[in-house]
């Protein structure tokens, strides 16, 4: 910081002081307008930039003003501020390509979505806000392809579970300085609800907490803001976001562990569960770069949707949290013999229809489901029993079932699933049914570790050496943190796990534990 801004600040703290106005100096403006110059008590891009839901012309350039982020208020007046925002063709800000002014609201925790359209297709782009005298850090963000365009290649990252007590966001470091990323998706577990004893155990034996949640269990909008604003301080993970465009959903802990629809896992009245899912879908739309069509009515919130690029690859992103219904065998793992149930859904009949309809039509050589929770058929019992994870599609056996015969019977082109939630890496081939496998498997899928949520790991957990050996669809398996990083061309769709030595202290080392690749026309997993 400078001495001039330095200086600005102090005595604009002192005449606040003063004048009795508290951490914000309101020059006298009609309130229903949009305060011009804002003076700040400190610096209000504290959460950082993101940029999200890339198309052809444009993206979605996200901020949100709090100069003192985890305070009631976040250090900011209850009136609307003005925003201005650029896009540029370089990092200097010397060819503009777009720019605005938005208004950074009361209602939204003064969080700005910009909706920016007009520019070029397969561009990477430069972007940053200004708000009174304040500027915010520079994010980077490319458009996607033009539709029907021939892609060579698409490269991006798939993160999610970053459990801010169980280790550091070094991923998200090592995310945001891979190449030429398109995009990231990340599949949710964004934040965690809870907090945690200060001693946890991390399957490892039990560890101290490496931070701490600010509060308790969240149930408030003001508790939801204020944990998204502890999270998004995180430098490496304010990294990432400004490293490329994401592609945002949620899955369970951005509102209550396992919640299915209007259900929690305690057998909350519904009516009330809505309440607070109405203040978590609030808080995730403000520190989200979502667009409008996304913004909340009520408890409910439209989360799936999808991006082509060219021709080379469809992504629909999914929500299997919000149209589920309850978990079969009362969400506990064991053998149980609900998991067929008929009227079960997974996707709610709407969403359904929209993926079938996206996976049918689809002009793209490569089809991807960007979602939470495993599709594989994944026998847990490494002996002679069949157990599931109630809450995965192994749970939801019925519509697990629509899904694959429909991605079989319309042939669907190279259908490739992106999972998450397991806080371990699975690379495995989908088939109907994993016991009785058909002569190809149906899908290939990914499963991506956590960011943090699980602590350090080990390479492969001693349990799983077992479950692998019953499961031969299942062809790699580990235990340590980190993300995805997918390479898709015409040829093929190629993942590397990339995993840290540690996330117990800053500076992990980033390393690519396997790489599996599944070639165009095939459903077959290969080691590369
Ligand atoms: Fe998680």
């Amino acid at each position: 910081m400078d001495d001039a801004v330095t200086r600005a600040l102090t005595l604009s703290r002192r005449r606040m002081m003063a004048a009795g106005l508290g951490a914000f100096l309101a020059p006298a403006l009609d309130p229903r307008q949009a305060l011009a110059q804002p003076v700040f008590a400190d610096y209000p891009f504290q959460l950082g930039v993101a940029a999200g839901d890339p198309a052809a012309d444009g993206f979605v350039i996200w901020t949100r003003l709090a100069p003192d982020p985890l305070a009631p208020g976040y250090g900011m007046p209850a009136r609307p501020v003005a925003v201005t925002w650029e896009v540029a063709e370089d990092e200097g800000f010397s060819r503009i390509a777009a720019k605005g002014e938005a208004v950074a609201r009361p209602e939204l925790g003064h969080a700005v979505h910009v909706e920016v359209a007009g520019l070029a297709p397969a561009r990477t782009y430069h972007y940053r806000f200004v708000a009174g005298a304040e500027r915010s850090l520079t994010g980077r963000a490319r458009t996607t392809p033009a539709a029907g365009a021939a892609v060579s290649q698409v490269r991006f990252g798939v993160v999610g579970c970053q459990h801010y007590e169980q280790g550091y966001y070094t991923a998200h470091r090592r995310l945001a300085e891979e190449d030429e990323l398109d995009f990231v998706f990340c599949y949710g577990d964004y934040i965690y609800e809870g907090r945690s004893a200060r001693v946890w155990n991390s399957g490892a034996g039990p560890r101290a907490n490496l931070r701490q949640h600010v509060g308790q269990e969240i149930y408030s909008l003001d508790d939801y803001r204020r944990r998204y604003a502890q999270y998004k301080m995180d430098a490496d993970l304010q990294a990432s976001h400004a490293a490329a465009a994401w592609f945002v959903s949620w899955d369970d802990h951005e509102i209550d562990n396992n919640w299915a629809g209007d259900l929690d896992q305690d057998g909350t009245d519904p009516a009330l569960f809505r309440l607070r899912q109405q203040s978590a879908m609030q808080a995730y739309y403000e520190h989200m770069p979502l667009r409008r069509s996304a913004l909340p009515t009520g408890s409910a919130m439209r989360l799936y949707r999808r991006a082509d690029y060219g021709r080379l690859m469809r992504v629909n992103v999914l929500d299997t949290r919000q149209y589920r219904t309850d978990q079969a065998c009362a969400d506990r793992w064991g053998v149980c013999n609900e998991l067929e149930r008929a009227n079960a859904e997974m996707l709610g009949q709407a969403q359904e229809r929209f993926v079938f309809d996206s996976l049918a039509t689809s002009p793209a050589r490569w089809n991807v489901l960007a979602q939470q929770v495993m599709v594989m058929d994944l026998d847990r019992d490494p002996g002679p029993a069949y157990m599931a994870n109630p809450d995965t599609w192994g749970g939801y056996r019925s519509p697990r079932g629509r899904l694959l015969r429909h991605i079989r019977d319309r042939q669907v082109s190279n259908p490739v699933i992106l999972t998450g939630d397991e806080h371990q890496n699975y690379a495995g081939e989908v088939h109907l049914d994993g016991r009785d496998p058909g002569p190809a498997p149906i899908a290939t899928e990914f499963v991506a570790t956590s960011i943090t949520s699980g602590g350090d790991g080990v390479d492969q957990q001693a349990r799983m050496v077992a479950v692998q050996a019953a499961n031969p669809q299942l062809k790699f398996n580990n235990s340590q943190r980190g993300y995805l990083l997918c390479d898709v061309t015409a040829e093929r769709f190629q993942t590397a796990f990339r995993v840290l030595d540690k996330v117990s202290e800053p500076g992990g080392v980033v390393s690519t534990r396997a790489t599996f690749a599944v070639p165009a026309g095939d459903t077959r997993l290969t080691s590369a």
